[in-house]
């Protein structure tokens, strides 16, 4: 994995009703996945019991970023 994120950062589980972590979108993300249903299709993520209403917006904006929260891009150094 090429992204520069901290392991705590990266190890967050994101989905967490099938927990899923943010490795596991993040690598999906840079290996193709280019929207939240491919990412989904391709680890699991968002089929659980909360129907995605935790963790889709949080998987849009990884997606949206290639990877990134948003704060992460505008303030690097605060990690
Ligand atoms: S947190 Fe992902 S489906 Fe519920």
């Amino acid at each position: 994995m090429s992204l520069n994120i901290p392991p705590k950062r990266l190890f967050r589980v994101i989905c967490i009703c099938k927990g899923i972590p943010r490795s596991k979108i993040c690598a999906a993300i840079e290996n193709g996945c280019s929207t939240v249903t491919a990412v989904n299709q391709k680890t699991g993520s968002g089929s659980g019991g909360c129907n995605a209403t935790r963790c889709g917006p949080v998987i849009t904006e990884l997606v949206k970023n290639r990877g990134y929260f948003d704060d992460e891009l505008s303030d690097e150094d605060s990690w």
